[in-house]
């Protein structure tokens, strides 16, 4: 396994390695990718297989330019309204934190999309990801690049602490900007669903393309992302909001042994005064003046860390769900033992 900074030379070698069927983690501004070749039915299964996925679960098509949608999905199924709001999207959100599901063409192999008609595509916002797609096919299908359920990365050290060997090429990018994966919109039907809540708030959505459905139950079942126990560290999760955080109180043999996560520093002062005892737990903030953008960014890496203190429990305080609160909140939920 290579394990390199992005340069020029890093890319051109990962885009070289792409196109013969490998494995390349890179860099995108939403968590790291494990990137396959999206036309290449062997380098698509070896992706499941290495993150343990079950093969119902469909991956992300990444391109670097909106002209290469015609080389991917097929637009004799898609109808005048659908591409407008496809190009609305495409045009503002674009390079961005936003899957949108499409019909597919037959070049995308069955594999990718788990047996489905649709695809989900994204042009994502990041330079050095843009220019290995570029130099590749064009076409990269990429999902998390952790082992299936557990936190994603959002630096290449997790992706090597994850993945390891198991991957050809690790391309070190930095920290992920915004550190929590895509927006998933399904604008196939009449109806418009976001299928996870991700780094697009659905609000910015909604001002092009008007309303969106809240998400069911049934959606679950086609975006296996929003099963549940996805996104979870090591360390048992306990989910809690402001006013049950704020009170909670524990054995305190267990001091050293817990965990608080807080949004922000308002919420954890409020803890420190109501506690006599447990002042030794491990306190963690997720963005001092609670700012979401600073919270979602800090998330995932937060959740990494505590996960390596060895800790017992993890306390996490949930965000105000409005926002990339949303999609904050999504992954708490998710990764929780609550
Ligand atoms: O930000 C991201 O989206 C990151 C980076 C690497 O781009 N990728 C990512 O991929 O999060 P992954 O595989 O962890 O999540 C893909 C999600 C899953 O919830 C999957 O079920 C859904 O997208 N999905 C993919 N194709 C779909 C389709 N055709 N219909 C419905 N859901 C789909
Ligand atoms: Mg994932």
């Amino acid at each position: 396994m290579k394990y390199l900074p992005v340069s020029a030379e890093s890319l051109n070698e990962g885009a070289q390695i792409l196109k013969n069927g490998g494995l390349v983690a890179f860099p995108t501004e939403t968590v790291y990718g494990l990137g396959a070749d999206a036309f290449n039915a062997q380098a698509l299964a070896r992706v499941f297989e290495v993150k343990k996925r079950p093969y119902f679960d469909p991956l992300i098509i990444h391109i670097a330019a909106i002209e290469t949608l015609e080389k991917v999905i097929d637009f004799s199924l898609i109808n005048e309204e659908m591409r407008k709001k496809l190009y609305l999207l495409a045009e503002n959100l674009w390079p961005g934190p936003l899957s949108i599901i499409l019909p597919k063409n037959e070049k995308i192999p069955g594999i990718a999309t788990s047996g489905l008609e649709t695809a989900a595509i994204r042009f994502p916002d990041n330079e050095a990801a843009q220019k290995l797609i570029s130099l590749s096919t064009g076409a990269v299908a990429a999902p998390s690049a952790n082992p299936f359920g557990g936190l994603s990365p959002t630096r290449a050290e997790h992706v090597k602490n994850g993945l390891g060997e198991k991957v050809d090429m690790i391309l070190d990018g930095g920290p992920s900007r915004v550190g929590l994966e895509s927006t998933v919109l399904d604008i196939t039907g009449d109806i418009l669903k976001i299928l996870r809540p991700g780094g697009t708030p659905k609000e910015a959505i909604e001002k092009l393309i008007g309303p969106i459905k809240a998400s069911s139950e049934q959606d679950a079942i086609l975006s296996p992302g929003q099963l549940e126990n996805h996104y979870a560290p090591r360390t048992p999760l306990y989910v809690l909001n402001s006013e049950e955080i704020i009170n909670k109180t524990f054995d305190k043999s267990d001091d050293k042994k817990t965990a608080f996560l807080f949004f922000d520093n308002n919420s954890k002062d409020s803890w420190l005064n109501t506690q006599k005892e447990h002042k030794t737990a491990i306190i963690k903030v997720l963005s001092e003046n609670g700012d979401i953008l600073q919270a979602a960014s800090r998330l995932f890496e937060t959740l990494h860390e505590l996960d390596n203190l060895n800790v017992s429990q993890i306390f996490a305080q949930l965000a105000p769900n409005t926002g990339l609160g949303e999609a904050i909140n999504d992954r708490l939920l998710k990764g929780a033992s609550n």
